[in-house]
C-alpha cells in the first residue's frame, strides 16, 4: 500500500468523523466523545485471555487493533486526543510507539499504566459520551464507564455505512492481502491439502493469524460446502476431492475484506458449469448496486437469477418466478445476498432508517438479509450469491407441499459437491459501481 496515498487521504477521513461526532454528540446533548479501545477478556475460571478485539468506535479514528487499555477524546473544535497506553511489561510484547500516517493529527499522551488514563480524560465524566464495552470502566470505582448513548451510538452507526476515500483505499489492501491468500488456497486445494493445510497455507500468504483475521476461514471440501459458516477444518483431505468453497478475508488496519470462491476439482464437470452460471450471475446482479436501489429488490432480484440457473440446470420444475413466489428458491439460496461491510465484517446500521432510528424490514420469508437500507454512493457491500445442497433444507423441501416442483436426481448428482457462493466487494457509486474484490485477482493471477 502507498503510504503517501494513505496520508493524502487520512485528513479528510478524520474531518469527516470529527464532523460526525460534532453532530452526534450534539444530537445526544454531551460535550465530549470519550472511546476506549477495550480490555482482554479473561476466560471464565481460567488465566488467559480470550483473543483481543478492538472496538470498532475506537478503530474508526485511527488504525489501530492491537492496543488495549487505550483512550480516544474528542471534543468539538480541538484536536482529537489519543491517550497511547505503552505499559512497562516484560510478560508481554508491548506496542510500538505511536507512529503512521495518523499520528500526527492527534495529540498524544503516552502512558504506562492503564489507570492513568483517568488524569488525561475529561473532568467531568457526566457531560461524556463513552461509547464501549462495561469492563472498560476505569480502575475499582468503575470511573468512566461507558454509557453509549443511543442517539450518539445510532447517528454514527448509521453514517458509517458511507465510506471516506481513505476507508475505501484501506479495504482495497485488506483485498488485496486476501487475494494472496485465495491464491495460494486455490493452489494447496488442487495439490490435494486437507482444509486445515488449505486454512494454514491462506494465513501464511496473508500474513495474518487466525486471531488477526475479521472472521473465521470458511474452508470446505465437497458437502461441507453446503454448512453455510464451516470452520472445522478437516485434518485429512476427503476421497475422492471433488470441489472447494473458500470464503476468507483480511484486515488491515481495522478495515475488512470479505471473499468467496468456488473452485471443481474437475475442469469439465458439470459442478464446473454450475460454478460458471453461478458466477455470471452474481456480476450481473453487481450491476444492480447502484445508488438509489432498494437492496431487498437487489435480493430477490439475485433469487430469481438463481432460480433461472436452477432451471437451466434441470433442478427445477416449475418457472423461476413461480420458485421466488412459493419460497422454493430459499431452500436452495437460504442466505441475504450481502452486507455492509468494513471496520467490522458485517457492518453495522444494515436495517437503520435514518440516523435518528427507526428499522426498515426484512422481507416477508427473508429473515436472514442483513441489509434492507436503499444503496447511496460511499456504500460497501458484499455481493454473494449462493448456490447449497443442504440435506436440512432438501428434506423439508422433499416434505412440504413443493417436493414436485425439483427433479430430485439431479439434486442427488449435486450433493456431494456442496454448494457455491461467490463473493465481491463492492463501492456504490455515483454511476458504475466499483468492484473491489475482481481486480485485485487480475492483478495477481494464479501463475505469477
Ligand atoms: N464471511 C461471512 C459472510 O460472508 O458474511
Ligand atoms: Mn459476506
Ligand atoms: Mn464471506
Amino acid at each position: 500500500m502507498n503510504l503517501q496515498e494513505l496520508s493524502a487521504l487520512y485528513p479528510e477521513h478524520l474531518a469527516t468523523v470529527s464532523q460526525r461526532a460534532d453532530q452526534a454528540l450534539a444530537r445526544g446533548g454531551f460535550d465530549h466523545l470519550v472511546v476506549p479501545s477495550g480490555t482482554a477478556h479473561v476466560q471464565v475460571f481460567d488465566d488467559r485471555d480470550y483473543p483481543y478485539a478492538v472496538n470498532p468506535q475506537f478503530k474508526a479514528w485511527v488504525p489501530l487493533t492491537r492496543n488495549p487499555g487505550s483512550w480516544l477524546v474528542y471534543t468539538p473544535g480541538a484536536r482529537p486526543k489519543l491517550i497511547y497506553l505503552q505499559p512497562l511489561d516484560y510478560w508481554h510484547a508491548v506496542p510500538d510507539a505511536p507512529s503512521g500516517w495518523w499520528a500526527e493529527h492527534f495529540d498524544i499522551v503516552v502512558i504506562r499504566k492503564p489507570g492513568e488514563a483517568l488524569e488525561q480524560l475529561p473532568k467531568n465524566a457526566s457531560r461524556c459520551a463513552i461509547l464501549g464495552e462495561p469492563q472498560s470502566a476505569l480502575g475499582d470505582y468503575g470511573a468512566f464507564k461507558p454509557n453509549n448513548p443511543p442517539a450518539v451510538v445510532g447517528y454514527l452507526e448509521y453514517h458509517r455505512a458511507y465510506k471516506t476515500p481513505y476507508e475505501i483505499a484501506m479495504m482495497r489492501e485488506a483485498t488485496r492481502r486476501s487475494v494472496r491468500g485465495h491464491r495460494a488456497a486455490e493452489r494447496v486445494f488442487r495439490a490435494g491439502g486437507s482444509e486445515f493445510g488449505i486454512h494454514l497455507a491462506y494465513c501464511q500468504a496473508v500474513g495474518q493469524d487466525a486471531s488477526e483475521l475479521p472472521y473465521g476461514n470458511i474452508v470446505a471440501l465437497n458437502e461441507h460446502s453446503a454448512v453455510l459458516h464451516y470452520t472445522d477444518f478437516g485434518r485429512l483431505p476427503p476421497a475422492p476431492v471433488r470441489s472447494f468453497l473458500i470464503d476468507a478475508g483480511a484486515d488491515f488496519g481495522g478495515y475488512a475484506s470479505d471473499i468467496t470462491r468456488t473452485y471443481a476439482a474437475d475442469a469439465g464437470s458439470e459442478f464446473q458449469a454450475l460454478i460458471e452460471a453461478v458466477d455470471k450471475a452474481q456480476q450481473d446482479i453487481a450491476q444492480r448496486y447502484r445508488a438509489g436501489h432498494d437492496y431487498r429488490q437487489v435480493h430477490l432480484y439475485a433469487h430469481l437469477s438463481l432460480a433461472c440457473v436452477l432451471k437451466d440446470f434441470g433442478i427445477l420444475k416449475i418457472s423461476p418466478e413461480a420458485a421466488v413466489e412459493t419460497g422454493v428458491s430459499g431452500s436452495f439460496f437460504p442466505h441475504g445476498l450481502g452486507h455492509g461491510i468494513g471496520l467490522q465484517v458485517h457492518d453495522v446500521a444494515g436495517f437503520a432508517q435514518s440516523d435518528q432510528g427507526g428499522t426498515i424490514a426484512k422481507p416477508d420469508g427473508h429473515p436472514y438479509l442483513r441489509l434492507t437500507r436503499t444503496l447511496e454512493p460511499g456504500m460497501v457491500v458484499t455481493n454473494e450469491p449462493g448456490l447449497y445442497f443442504i440435506d436440512l433444507l432438501l428434506e423439508e423441501l422433499k416434505q412440504g407441499a413443493h417436493a414436485g416442483d425439483v427433479d430430485w436426481n439431479r439434486i442427488d448428482a449435486f450433493r456431494p459437491y456442496g454448494g457455491i457462493r461467490i463473493e465481491d466487494d463492492i463501492v456504490v457509486t455515483e454511476g458504475d459501481p466499483i468492484n473491489l474484490t475482481r481486480p485485485a485477482f487480475a492483478d495477481l493471477p494464479q501463475d505469477a
